[in-house]
């Protein structure tokens, strides 16, 4: 049954090379077993680590071993989770806390833009920064494992309701944001956490409820490797520290006992070092997923403490499989853990984590995620300072409430109606708006904790102070009357997404009635929307009073700075969309969650759409977005020129996924970008491949250059043999084909400037 709903589903275009990897049909949606779980080595930059970590785990009893490895609750602290300590070794054990845009639901920190925001930048750099310095405040709040990055949700649907905590849908953007963020964090001295592997693509069914199993995300061998496993491939190569098995099932394993993925990809194909920590009762068997490669159980004891112990004793469990999960952590020094994360409503010494040379960072962060897509003849940035703005939607202001309640425990912006879906069912649906103010970050574990929150109205009110203008404000109406004055209205709607719940769609209506409302009224009419997921804009954006359209994702705290300094052009735009931006939701395939029918326990979701997803599809259907993938306005114009490519050892030959080999640089691509308008500007350069047997382009380079007016720098690309490479699933190794191959490179996927053609 399986295998003709399969071949029914399969579209013309998901290729040859995928349908090759599900020849025998009845493999699908089964996971294969892998065991014995592999000995972390301890290679390369793990080798200190380990050594520490043997020499203590070495002197621990088996009692001691079980213990470390299942989680406590902690009357000291609010961690997310505590892992068990050894008091006889002095070892305090680990604090394990969200999230990966901030240190989650505390005093004293600061919120940084979202992940979104950060692929929205296309900034290696300031990626890293973000990861420096949010790594920093995780370690000085006493958190030795910040639960972040997210590579999983990648974004395969649009209504993910977590697809703004990860960077892109694209998993090389993603791979490279995730790697940079990676080495940020433990560069600072927290140990990272690459999260959730894999294909936790949605919210809807994501864990067993009343009787019905979590979804089966299944995905066949070449789609895992060549999209949803890829960023996870760029972390470990990061060398990062642990990765959250997910709450899914995967080809109908539940994630954190699921041998394929842990015991096979991670340990063996990937050579990962690090442990595997369960998402947050997300474990399902005690020997099963010990033996499958789990390491660490959160946030109790699960299926392990002493039915663990019982496992080793009664021969179930290897006790070098236990000695191997404790091995696996980094036991080096760390303060007491936990211990700047107090209960918020008791009185405690707020820890203040805050690195003061962490604010340009942030600022920046906002500013280069903000992507400008509509602006008809230059009316950003302003020219002089307008004389009178008049400033619209529930957006523009502050919540009415920032405080230590719940409600900012789970994110400080999640308005009451959703918080009663946050504290009630799992599935409860909830409006796509947060209408109770801005919000700077989504909701849940990813939520981050604002020092303060600089809003749209306040900020732009600074500035009327200081140009002596005048601001009109009317945050309320859905259709406001607009003093016929105004030389510029601006209307603020936004679009939420939370952790627990899937989006139930990509608009609505009273913020297209209002930007429609207020655009019948004033001819200049600005419209920005923070949106933590794809918003479409189709209901209003070719109304010829729409002047400009700014898409301001979920900048952080410095929202309105950031904000004030695009308009009034004291900053440029050099953001460009991570997703695509469609003209309708229909455009998307896939575009729902997969959900159940009422009999149905054991519910399926076949990702028969392979590597199809966003752009890849678009361009593979030939459909016209609004938008496309990479794109984004600036205040200035750039030309490209003098495509160079420098190819050595470029030739049909296979890799395997842990050979040093598949990283080596097989093309350094080179082109020049000049500035040609008359005010500087940065612009992100994108290198896009066509590989044999793929889809039309995938990206596969990138690099941000700011440039003044009529300068021009080189952009560099270097590609890897992986870059090259498609996934065989026979040979279970990364293979170049012979064929022909393009190398594009331009300004979006679909504003091409140069090509140049290859033949291997
Ligand atoms: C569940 C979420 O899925 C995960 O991302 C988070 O880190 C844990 N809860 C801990 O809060």
């Amino acid at each position: 049954m399986r295998a003709s709903r399969m071949s029914a589903g399969w579209q013309i275009f998901a290729l040859p090379a995928a349908v090759s990897s599900l020849t025998d049909a009845n493999f699908y949606g089964q996971s294969p077993p892998v065991y014995p779980s592999p000995q972390g080595k301890g290679s390369g930059t793990w080798a200190g680590a380990y050594v520490n970590a043997r020499d203590l785990v070495d002197q621990m009893t088996l009692d001691e071993k079980v213990n470390i490895t299942r989680g406590f609750t902690s009357s000291d602290n609010v961690c997310a989770g505590n892992s068990g300590s050894v008091p006889r070794l002095q070892w305090p054990g680990m604090c394990l806390h969200d999230a990966g845009n901030g240190v989650r639901a505390t005093d004293m920190v600061n919120a940084y833009a979202s992940g979104i925001h950060v692929g929205a930048s296309w900034d290696r750099n300031l990626t890293y920064q973000r990861g420096y310095f949010m790594g920093k405040e995780f370690k000085d709040k006493g958190v030795n494992v910040a639960l972040g990055p997210n590579a999983g949700p990648l974004g395969r649907i649009p209504l993910g309701g977590r697809n703004w905590e990860g960077f892109s849908v694209d998993p090389y953007l993603a791979g490279q944001l995730v790697a940079e963020t990676i080495v940020g964090h433990q560069d600072a001295g927290a140990i990272a956490n690459l999260k959730h592997f894999v294909g936790n693509e949605q919210e809807t069914l994501r864990r067993p409820y009343h009787g019905v199993e979590a979804a089966s995300t299944n995905i066949d061998d070449k789609t895992m490797h060549e999209l949803y496993a890829w960023p996870f491939m760029d972390g470990v190569h990061a060398g990062v520290g642990s990765i959250m098995c997910s709450y899914n099932r995967v080809n109908n394993s539940y994630g954190c006992q699921n041998s394929k993925l842990m015991n096979g990809i991670l340990k063996t194909e990937l050579s990962f070092d690090g442990f595997v920590v369960a998402d947050w009762n997300g474990q399902h068997s005690g020997v099963g997923s010990a033996l499958a490669g789990l390491d660490m159980v959160m946030p109790l004891g699960g299926y392990w403490g002493d039915n663990l112990t019982e496992a080793v004793r009664n021969g179930s469990v290897p006790e070098s499989r236990v000695a191997d999960m404790a091995n696996r952590y980094d036991t080096t020094d760390f303060a007491t853990p936990g211990f700047g994360m107090k209960n918020l409503t008791e009185p405690h010494e707020a820890v203040d984590a805050r690195d003061p040379q962490s604010k340009p960072i942030i600022l920046e962060g906002a500013i280069a995620g903000h992507v400008l897509v509509k602006n008809e003849n230059s009316t950003l940035p302003f020219k002089k300072p307008p004389k009178m703005i008049s400033i619209y939607g529930y957006d523009a202001t502050v919540p009415a409430t920032k405080n230590t309640d719940i409600l900012f425990q789970l994110g400080y912006n999640v308005q009451p109606e959703m918080a009663q879906a946050v504290l009630g069912t799992e599935g409860v649906r909830f409006d796509q708006a947060a209408k109770g103010g801005t919000i700077v970050t989504g909701g849940r574990a990813a939520a981050n904790s604002p020092a303060y929150i600089n809003d749209p109205l306040s900020a732009l009110s600074q500035r009327a102070a200081l140009d002596d203008t005048w601001v009109n404000w009317d945050l309320t109406s859905f259709n406001p009357d607009v003093n016929g004055a105004s030389e510029a209205c601006l209307v603020f709607i936004n679009a939420m997404a939370t952790e627990g719940w899937d989006r139930i769609g990509l608009h609505d209506d009273f913020s297209d009635g209002l930007v429609l409302n207020v655009a019948a009224k004033c001819s200049n009419t600005i419209v920005v929307i923070h949106a933590a997921g794809i918003r479409l804009v189709d209901q209003w954006i070719d109304h010829p009073n729409v002047t400009a359209t700014i898409i301001a994702h979920l900048p952080g705290q410095d929202s309105g700075q950031a904000l004030v300094k695009l308009l009034y052009g004291e900053a440029g735009f050099s953001g460009k969309l991570p997703y695509t931006l469609a003209r309708n939701e229909s455009d998307y395939h896939p575009y729902l969650p997969c959900n159940r029918t009422p009999d149905d326990y054991f519910p399926q979701c076949d990702f028969t759409e392979g590597v199809y997803i966003d752009y890849r599809d678009f361009d593979a259907r030939n459909t016209t977005p609004r938008f496309e993938f990479g794109f984004g306005l600036s205040y200035t114009s750039f030309e490209y020129s003098s495509l160079s490519v420098d190819v050595s050892d470029l030739s049909p030959t296979t890799c395997r996924s842990g050979d040093n080999e598949i990283w080596d640089i097989v093309a350094n691509v080179q082109a020049t970008v000049t500035n040609t308008g008359s005010v500087e500007g940065a612009e992100v350069a994108q290198l896009y491949l066509a590989i044999p047997n793929s889809p039309p382009k995938q990206l596969r380079g990138f690099d941000k250059v700011a440039l003044d007016p009529e300068e021009s720098a080189p952009v560099t690309f270097e590609l890897t043999r992986r870059d090259f490479s498609v996934w065989d699933v026979v040979t279970q190794k990364w293979q170049i084909q012979e064929g022909d191959y393009t190398i594009f490179v331009g300004a979006s996927s679909r504003d091409i400037r140069l090509t140049h053609n290859l033949k291997i």
